[in-house]
């Protein structure tokens, strides 16, 4: 990725629709006007429409719609985002990736993010379908000293903190089904975390949040997965960007985390609980040691372990798991 493309991106961002000069363009980056004729003619080349409104400059009028390194290095600018950012057009899987750079020692916090996952994971072993590149695959990689009991209410922190960014940016009202689901608001699922942890004698040495994002309208997702998927541009019939999306979360997911470590999070937490929590009230089954519970949700306890009302009045607390809505 090159800094002047980036430059000239935030240029036209910052003009919003309207014309730039190319002379301007010129003299505020102290470059020649062949060279960002140049610039322009690659970025055209790479997805990026520009058109020539005369004696005014170009326009830009389209960007290309899967994430490109330049247009989220342009936003990320414009967003302030604070920490580095590792863009890959394939990989295995963003939250391997980040385990590996940590294992060699690579200084946190840092953002991995993907075009596409050859080997996305899931929860409980499951795989992430990963191929559509217009979706956001991404890890935030940390070594943060805190123990391991605040692991899912950090989870779930993040989920909610996910859920109250996309209903302020986009006016879509997610919802969580806990511990780590992101649903849209007819039910189908939409983003999943999967947290991962190092553990050093009992506190946690490396710890990286994966998140998985739907956003681009067309999703390629196999047969198994029609019926209960769905993305960001389905459930709102909007046009988004994810390279502006994609800034914006990587944001929100480093302020989010940053609340957590910093213990500004609590007071939140049960406004954006009582908003975006789908399970408190609603009758569920989950397996336990092997065999299945069936009670209504009574929301969480303080570690974040979901407390179920069996038909015999008993309260279990479920610490991890798969829950399945009874309808
Ligand atoms: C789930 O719902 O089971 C969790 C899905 C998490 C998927 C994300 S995509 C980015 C990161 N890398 C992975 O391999 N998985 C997570």
């Amino acid at each position: 990725m090159s800094a002047l493309d980036s430059s000239i991106i935030c240029a036209f961002l910052e003009a919003d629709g309207q014309p730039v000069s190319g002379d301007r363009l010129a003299k505020d980056l102290g470059v020649s006007r062949v060279a960002i004729w140049g610039r322009l003619e690659k970025l055209r080349a790479a997805g990026f429409i520009f058109t020539a409104s005369p004696r005014k400059g170009y326009i830009l009028k389209e960007v290309p719609q899967v994430l490109h390194p330049t247009l989220l290095d342009a936003h990320s600018r414009r967003l302030k985002v604070s920490l580095p950012i590792e863009y890959l057009e394939s990989v295995d899987s963003t939250n391997s990736e980040a385990e590996r750079q940590l294992a060699n020692g690579r200084e946190a916090p840092f953002i991995v993010l993907a075009q596409s996952q050859t080997a996305g994971r899931g929860r409980l072993g499951r795989k992430w379908h990963s191929t559509d590149k217009g979706n956001i695959y991404l890890s935030l990689a940390l070594r943060p000293f805190i123990l391991p009991e605040r692991l899912k209410p950090f989870t779930l922190w993040m989920g909610l903190a996910i859920c109250r960014y996309i209903e302020d940016t986009l006016g879509i009202k997610l919802g969580l089904k806990w511990p780590n689901d992101i649903l849209s608001p007819d039910g189908k699922k939409i983003a999943g975390i999967l947290t991962e942890a190092r553990l050093d004698a009992d506190t946690v040495r490396d710890l990286i949040f994966g998140l998985g994002l739907n956003i681009s309208p067309q999703q390629d997702f196999p047969a198994d997965l029609k019926s209960i998927a769905s993305s960001l541009a389905q459930a709102s019939g909007q046009h988004l960007d994810v390279n502006a999306l994609t800034a914006g979360i990587v944001k929100n997911v480093f302020t989010s985390w940053e609340e957590f470590k910093e213990d500004r999070w609590a007071h939140l937490f049960k406004e954006y609980w009582a908003r975006y929590d789908i399970l408190t009230g609603k009758v569920v089954t989950i397996q336990l040691r092997g065999e299945p519970v069936t009670g209504m949700v009574e929301g969480i306890d303080e570690v974040g372990s979901l407390r179920i009302k069996t038909s015999d009045g008993k309260i279990v607390l479920i610490s991890s798991g798969e829950v399945t809505l009874r309808s």
